[in-house]
């Protein structure tokens, strides 16, 4: 059986590549332009395939509609995991078009050729930045919360949840799960892949190069928010736990319908908490710059995963913000 993997060259795709790898026997395409993934972690990922065979990686924009549809015709794809994106808030709210041609646009083509070429099921990489700045009175935040994105990236991702529910309402063939992520981190628990932005733009790894001496200070944004220690709260999801979603979610599939998951763990830390995580895990201390608040920063987004964690055989192994901090500073040295 053909899964296509888009953007597995990237930080979570290539952790849900290793575990297709080592929990299925799928045979994984995979669509990857390395805008912002890495040659080298789909040289890892083909070095993990002990029968060399499993692994068929196409260098491809998805934007070139005809050449993805060549990859549909060459192969017998039935399921999909697309995570190509692009994924940094502030740089959608500079140009927009970017995200929304290759969101939203590029997202559209795929679902066009999966539904054409009798795509069965279809995971798609969702955001908790579709919900938008939600008020204390609806955290944890559920699924059916209205959705009010305050940035172009949370704006092209709602299209496209709205393009895939779309087509399925016209093709019961097509099936989707839609999954919104909270805030992902840490790496994989073997250390063969993990997370790599360039620009980093994200609070863990930021706060491990910082511990590493990579960077010279970490900058805390505001500290007199609504909140026990005045900094802001996240739902912080180990890559792994996020990982193991995606592949519960094809076998999901098999018996149920659509559907949409919030995917964190239901509670959050601040960032001093962070902070004071990486300090203890890595032995290092290092300078903490308190600035001030940065707009558009709610005070707490904290998933309500009862739903997933309900429906689907979901149960989180890597709930443990110093394990998290751990995986990320192990794989921070690494690179
Ligand atoms: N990292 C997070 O915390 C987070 C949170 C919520 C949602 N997401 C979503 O998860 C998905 C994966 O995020 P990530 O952090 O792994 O990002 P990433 O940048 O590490 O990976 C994205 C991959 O997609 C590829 N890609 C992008 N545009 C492409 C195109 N047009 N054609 C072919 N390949 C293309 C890139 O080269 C890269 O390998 C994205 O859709 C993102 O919006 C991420």
């Amino acid at each position: 059986m053909q899964i296509l993997v888009t953007g597995a060259a990237g930080y979570i795709g290539s952790h849900v590549v290793k575990q297709l790898l080592e929990q299925t026997d799928y045979e994984i395409i995979i669509i990857d332009n390395l805008s912002t993934g890495f040659q080298n972690t789909i040289d890892t990922l083909k070095k993990l395939d002990s029968t060399n065979k499993r692994i068929k990686f196409y260098n491809q924009d998805l934007s070139q509609w005809e050449k993805v549809e060549e990859i549909f015709k060459e192969n017998d794809i039935k399921e999909i995991i697309h995570f190509a994106a692009f994924s940094q808030v502030a740089e959608s709210m500079t140009n927009p078009i970017k995200y929304y041609s290759n969101n939203t646009i590029n997202t559209t083509n795929l679902v066009k050729v999966a539904s054409d070429y009798g795509v069965e099921k279809f995971i798609f990489s969702s955001t908790a930045a579709v919900y938008g700045d939600v008020t204390s009175e609806n955290i944890p935040i559920k699924e059916d919360l209205a959705k009010d994105p305050i940035n172009p990236y949370g704006s092209s991702k709602l299209f496209s949840e709205s393009i895939i529910k779309d087509v399925a309402s016209i093709n019961a063939n097509f099936k989707y799960v839609i999954l919104r992520y909270f805030n992902v981190a840490g790496a994989d628990i073997d250390g063969k892949v993990g997370e790599n932005h360039d620009p980093e733009t994200h609070l863990i790894p930021l706060v491990v190069k910082t511990a590493l001496g990579k960077r010279d200070s970490i900058k805390i944004f505001g500290d007199d928010y609504d909140t026990e220690d005045g900094t802001c709260i996240r739902d912080y999801i180990h890559v792994c736990d996020l990982a193991d979603a995606h592949i519960q979610a094809l076998k999901y599939l098999e018996t149920n319908p659509s559907d949409i998951f919030n995917c964190g763990y239901g509670y959050g830390y601040s960032v001093k908490e962070v902070v004071e995580a990486v300090k203890k895990v890595s032995n290092i201390d290092f300078k903490v710059d308190i600035e001030k608040r940065r707009i558009g920063d709610p005070a707490v987004l904290i998933s309500d995963n009862t739903k997933i964690k309900t429906k689907m055989n979901w149960t989180p192994k890597y709930n443990d913000l110093e394990l998290i901090c751990k995986t990320a500073l192990e794989w921070e040295k690494r690179i």
